[in-house]
């Protein structure tokens, strides 16, 4: 009883210093795990006088008690100790200076979009917009594409299950927004548009930007006057070269393709079509062929961005990667 009372004494010491949870642990495999101090007495009851026994076997598990109690008391102490030491080690210091918010930046593409209705508001082009899917009657039919006509095939475009389109371009636009008003029309309709087309100069995705002047008298001048006047304001060059070149489009008569002389380069770059609106296409639009004329002009947004910015390769706009997106901050 002596000797038990004797490392009841040393254990309650120890039990004292213990400054650890795994120091903890560790003592109280020394006193009553499988050969601890304390459970050495347990294993020698058998040698004891059978009618000491009991009494002794009693005492054992009263120092063990004890042992354990003083145990998670400790335990308790060294868990509140240590989330003390947590709490006062993550202080917030209100009075250090703030680390400052990163400013975000507006995407190229977006940057040059309010540029344009900028520009060509102040020509007098109000906005105007139409859905993405479309109908093949407003993508091609009322633009003087009739059903298996060749042209189908110079934009590659994506169908859906219910028969609508994906719109290959934003002169769907024009239509729809002709054949509800009477002249004089002057528009602007930028949105997305969907081609199956995929390198460093095509996307599947890409921007394009209608204009649509519809009234009395207009000419291939005007048509003229507007796109070399916006071309030079928006590259802010008075003296940059604008090219048409004869092409054609089954919605405009004639038509052309709009070049511009890209300096840096070198080299002529083609950034969008255009034309006067063919007749057949005005009678879509409920609109006198005899009365008025109008013209208009399609272009990929995208590629003005990259002529604009200096980027070149038309993939980078769409992989939002933040080096290159933050490089436009302050633009
Ligand atoms: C058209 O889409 C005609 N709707 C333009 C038009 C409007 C002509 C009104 C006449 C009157 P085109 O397929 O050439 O035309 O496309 C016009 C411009 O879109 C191109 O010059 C180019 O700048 C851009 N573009 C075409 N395909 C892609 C593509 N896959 N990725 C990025 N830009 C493209
Ligand atoms: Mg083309």
């Amino acid at each position: 009883m002596e000797q038990l009372n004797q490392v009841l004494a040393t254990s309650l010491d120890e039990i004292k210093q213990l400054k650890s949870l795994q120091e903890l642990e560790q003592l109280k495999a020394r006193y009553v795990g499988k050969s601890g101090a304390i459970t050495a007495f347990m294993q020698k009851l058998k040698d004891i006088a059978p009618e000491e026994r009991k009494s002794f076997g009693a005492e054992v598990n009263k120092i063990k008690t004890q042992f354990e109690d003083a145990l998670n008391e400790q335990k308790q102490s060294i868990v509140a100790a240590e989330l003390e030491r947590k709490l006062a080690s993550e202080t917030i210091d209100v009075t250090l200076d703030g680390r400052g918010a990163k400013n975000g930046s507006l995407h190229p593409v977006s940057l040059t979009l309010e540029r344009l209705v900028l520009l060509f508001g102040q020509m007098g082009f109000r906005v105007a917009s139409g859905p993405e899917i479309e109908t093949d009657y407003y993508n091609f039919k009322a633009l003087n594409i009739p059903d298996n006509h060749p042209a189908r095939a110079m934009q590659d475009t994506f169908y859906t299950e219910s028969g609508h389109v994906l719109r290959t371009h934003t002169s769907p636009i024009q239509v729809r927004f002709a054949e509800k008003q009477t002249p004089p029309i002057k528009i602007v309709a930028p949105g997305r548009v969907f081609r199956v087309d995929m390198d460093a100069t095509h996307s599947p995705m890409f921007h394009q930007l209608e204009l649509l002047w519809i009234d009395k008298g207009i000419s291939f001048a005007n048509l003229k006057a507007v796109i070399i006047e916006f071309m030079r304001k928006f590259f802010e060059d008075d003296s940059l070269q604008v090219r048409f070149r004869a092409s054609f489009f089954p919605f405009t008569e004639p038509s052309a393709e709009i070049d511009i002389y890209f300096a840096k380069a070198k080299k002529w770059l083609e950034v969008g079509g255009c034309g006067m609106v063919h007749p057949n296409v005005l009678n879509y639009m409920n609109i006198d062929a005899n009365e008025y004329s109008g013209f208009a002009f399609g272009f990929g947004i995208d590629r003005l961005a990259m002529l604009k910015y200096g980027i070149t390769d038309l993939r980078l706009m769409f992989e939002n990667d933040l080096d290159f997106l933050t490089q436009f901050r302050g633009h």
